[in-house]
């Protein structure tokens, strides 16, 4: 066994000074002077303070990304690429340190943030640092005569990012890559639980020689910060992950000025299991699907659909193994399971498990918080539900926590439409040794991901967004582009 993460010197400093907001190039407080602590969930105490930034900063920081984004749009596409290189040089050089600040603000394993998220945020950071030379148009072969006909993709000006908590660090590169790679300029709101990798990021993109005003940081509140920069006359697009309501309300703020508007929110996944699967990778799947970042993830896989005849030895066998996971403190090494965000979140989740014991699930394990040593911070048990009802509370809402809800299914006729039944549709897992079985629900099931005898893997390189309630548009792959960019067609009389 290993020893708890010690802090590095760099993190000891950063969260010894109060963060501010940055705006033109430049660390500036909150106009108002306001600042808000950040909290280790695992605790339950303050990291750090962060500027409260609200409507009269985001407009600061619009402004400043409007001033800088003709001379940021007007450099050639392989200075562009040097400088989101060099960027990602930064994050490299820095991993550990952001992987630290990743685990102390959100309360997530040190291990997976170091192992896994920081270098998926620093291959993201390189598959779009390498856009800005591939970013074409096409020519037409149009039917009138004499005419040469192509198309430019230009960038749209200023863009918002609005990010959760969950993932604070990968979801900050999944907007800023695209948007500075095709040349617009974008101002960050990160969540209010997670500020902190947002922020050193913003250091380090500084410190690449990425020019001032080209990425801002503004940290603050959903409904004063983040509402602002939804409804600002001069921002161009905004990205936002995070819940459903919210999107809702994103969508309306962006009818003023015809904002465009991608939207990643919630989900209610389902993950399929046929009794011809390989069972104990199945199983392992399963666990991973629905625990991985303790439930908060908007791609869990918090439906499982199990063939009766293998239901009960699989329940067993995901038992067992939620059994074995180990909740704690992220920067303890042998620690699988972190707290949840925030009490509020806790208590949500929480009642979710009082309303599935009493719409007659069967708590098969969980549900408890540990006490001990882990009585301040705001962790829950893994947690597995039974013999659910298919119409019941935690069947059909997104509880955002470590919370599985099992079903048994006879067949693929019967799990299909069972499956379906959600009105979110972010992604869908199915395991089976059938091949054609595996295609046909691949193309059926309702969900912009569908991962088969695997779950919950990305790649830059691919496409990811949800269908129905859990949003629209695309992140990832080459496709993003067309999110950040305008299509002109130009005529031209030969
Ligand atoms: P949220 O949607 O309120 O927060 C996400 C981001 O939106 C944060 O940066 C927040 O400051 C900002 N925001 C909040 N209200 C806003 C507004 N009116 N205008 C503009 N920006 C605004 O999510 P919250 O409250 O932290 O979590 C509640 C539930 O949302 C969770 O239990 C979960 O079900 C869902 N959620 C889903 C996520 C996903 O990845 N799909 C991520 C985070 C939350
Ligand atoms: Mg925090």
């Amino acid at each position: 066994m290993g020893q708890r993460v010690a802090l590095l010197p760099a993190v000891a400093q950063f969260l010894g000074r109060e963060q501010k907001l940055l705006i033109g190039g430049a660390w500036v407080p909150a106009a108002s002077g306001e600042t808000f602590a950040t909290l280790n969930p695992a605790t339950g105490r303050p990291l750090t303070q962060v500027a409260q930034g609200a409507a009269v900063d985001i407009d600061r920081a619009v402004q400043a990304a409007r001033a800088a984004f003709p001379a940021w749009a007007a450099l050639l596409p392989a200075q562009r690429e040097r400088l989101l290189h060099r960027f990602a040089d930064l994050m490299e050089e820095h991993k550990a340190e952001l992987a630290q600040l990743e685990t102390l603000d959100n309360g997530k394993p040190f291990n997976v943030a170091y192992n896994v998220e920081v270098n998926v945020a620093i291959g993201q950071m390189r598959y779009y640092a390498g856009a800005p030379t591939r970013l074409t148009g096409e020519t037409y072969p149009v039917s009138s005569p004499g005419f040469l006909v192509y198309t430019r993709r230009e960038p749209l000006g200023v863009c918002g990012a609005i990010t959760p908590w969950n993932y604070s660090l990968v979801m900050a590169t999944q907007k800023i890559g695209p948007a500075l790679a095709t040349g617009n300029t974008l101002v960050l709101k990160p969540a209010e639980q997670t500020p902190l990798t947002a922020l050193r990021l913003a250091e380090l993109a500084l410190a690449a020689g990425i020019p001032p005003g080209v990425f801002n940081v503004v940290t603050g509140f959903g409904d004063t910060a983040g509402a602002a920069l939804t409804a600002h006359p001069d921002v161009n697009k905004v990205a936002f992950t995070g819940s459903t309501d919210v999107g809702r309300a994103i969508v309306r703020a962006s009818a003023g000025n015809l904002k465009h508007v991608s939207l990643e929110l919630g989900g209610k996944s389902p993950l399929i299991i046929f009794d011809d699967a390989d069972l104990p990778a199945a199983a392992e799947a399963a666990l991973w699907a629905i625990f991985a970042n303790s439930g908060q993830n908007c791609v869990a896989g918090s439906r499982l659909y199990v063939q009766r005849r293998v239901y009960d030895t699989v329940l067993g066998e995901l038992a067992a193994r939620a059994g074995r996971l180990k909740v704690g403190d992220g920067l303890e090494p042998d620690t699988s399971l972190g707290p949840l965000i925030s009490q509020r979140q806790l208590d949500q989740v929480l009642h979710f498990v009082e309303q599935g014991v009493a719409g007659g699930g069967t708590l098969v394990t969980g549900g408890q918080r540990p006490g001990g040593d882990l009585a301040g911070g705001y962790f829950l048990q893994p947690t597995i539900f039974g013999g659910v009802a298919e119409d019941s509370v935690i069947a059909r809402e997104e509880i955002f926590g470590p919370v599985l809800s099992a079903f048994a299914f006879d067949d693929e006729a019967d799990v299909l439409p069972r499956a379906n039944h959600s009105r979110y549709g972010l992604a869908a897992g199915v395991w089976t040794n059938n091949l054609s079985r595996a295609h046909r629900l691949a193309q059926h099931l309702r969900a912009g991901v569908v991962w088969i005898n695997t779950y919950d893997w990305f790649d830059p390189a691919v496409p990811f967004g949800g269908v129905g309630e859990s949003g629209y548009g695309r992140e990832l792959g080459s496709q993003v582009m067309d999110m950040y960019t305008e299509l002109k067609s130009v005529w031209v009389k030969l």
